[in-house]
């Protein structure tokens, strides 16, 4: 049994039922990255694991116990959640929104202490943010900001942690710095971590469980080399592309069809990069 599951959980807003009977086991110490199409059920499926989405029905176990039966505080502190799209107090700064991620670890007693002055200054180390330290967060670019959210959370310092696109808004050198942070992040700590992204080249690279969502059901999950096919692309995306080695890594690299060109026949450029690809 892994730390992290759901079984036949079904969540819905109101009347409308967005994730059906889901069972998923969250493998513990790896990098799970969920995909799928806008709307298919990702965000809701990620604040259920967070506890901020109660199930209509079926249940997410931590340790084998219910969510909706464990204490917030025991929760927080072990699972760190980064929302979509989070709030932040009004002209809060920098530093006093990564200090928030130390809020589970405090106690009536003792409201810092020097654990988490390292926590927060070794979080807004590594997502690039301490000379940003003083500034206020709404004054913050996209890509700041969104750094700025990843140290909040992983100041948490929990086992597990679940970011909902934490690539949005950020340069690709600082998209592939935060997710090669992940990665060390689950290497030193031997941490848990389930990131939804939506650039598949990306989840293929990252992911060492993928796990692909279609309308609020899992359509496949394993290995990315055994999950990225251009059938599964074509069945959870509607989209035609050519799957083929990442020349870096060797993972799945998924090349969409041509681009659209007047007087062009749909497909045509797709169908001979396919021939290429057999050959
Ligand atoms: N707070 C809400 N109230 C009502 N409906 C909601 C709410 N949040 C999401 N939904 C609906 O639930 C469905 C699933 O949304 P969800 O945010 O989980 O999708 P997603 O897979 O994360 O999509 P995206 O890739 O666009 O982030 C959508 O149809 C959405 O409109
Ligand atoms: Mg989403």
């Amino acid at each position: 049994m892994t730390r992290l599951s759901t079984s036949a959980l079904t969540l819905a807003y109101e009347d409308r039922t967005v994730v059906h009977d889901l069972d998923l086991a969250v493998p513990d110490s790896r990098v799970t990255v969920i995909v799928g199409p806008n709307a298919c059920g990702k965000s809701t499926t990620l604040r259920a694991l967070g506890r901020l989405l109660k199930p209509r029905s079926g249940s997410v176990l931590l340790d084998g116990e219910a969510l909706t039966r464990l204490p917030t505080k025991k929760i927080a502190q072990q699972i760190g959640l980064l929302p979509q799209t989070p709030v932040a107090p009004e002209a809060i700064t920098v530093a006093d929104l990564v200090a928030r991620g130390r809020q589970p670890h405090q106690h009536w007693w003792q409201q810092w202490s020097d654990a988490d002055e390292r926590a927060v200054t070794a979080a807004m180390e590594r997502t690039d943010v301490a000379a940003l330290a003083d500034r206020s967060v709404d004054e913050l670019s996209g890509g700041q900001r969104q750094r700025v959210w990843i140290a909040m959370a992983l100041a948490q310092e929990t086992e597990l942690l679940l970011l909902d696109e934490p690539t949005t808004y950020l340069d690709i050198a600082h998209q592939v710095e935060v997710l090669d942070l992940v990665r060390q992040l689950n290497h030193d700590k031997d941490r848990t971590v389930v990131l939804v992204l939506h650039d598949l080249n990306q989840a293929a690279r990252y992911a060492d469980h993928l796990v692909a969502m279609k309308s609020g059901r899992i359509v496949a999950e394993g290995p990315p080399a055994e999950v990225v096919t251009a059938d599964l692309v074509r069945e959870v995306f509607g989209l035609d592309c050519v799957v083929v080695p990442d020349p870096v890594t060797g993972s799945p690299l998924i090349v969409p069809g041509a681009p659209w060109q007047a007087g062009a026949r749909s497909g045509a450029a797709s169908d001979s990069l396919s021939r290429k690809a057999a050959s």
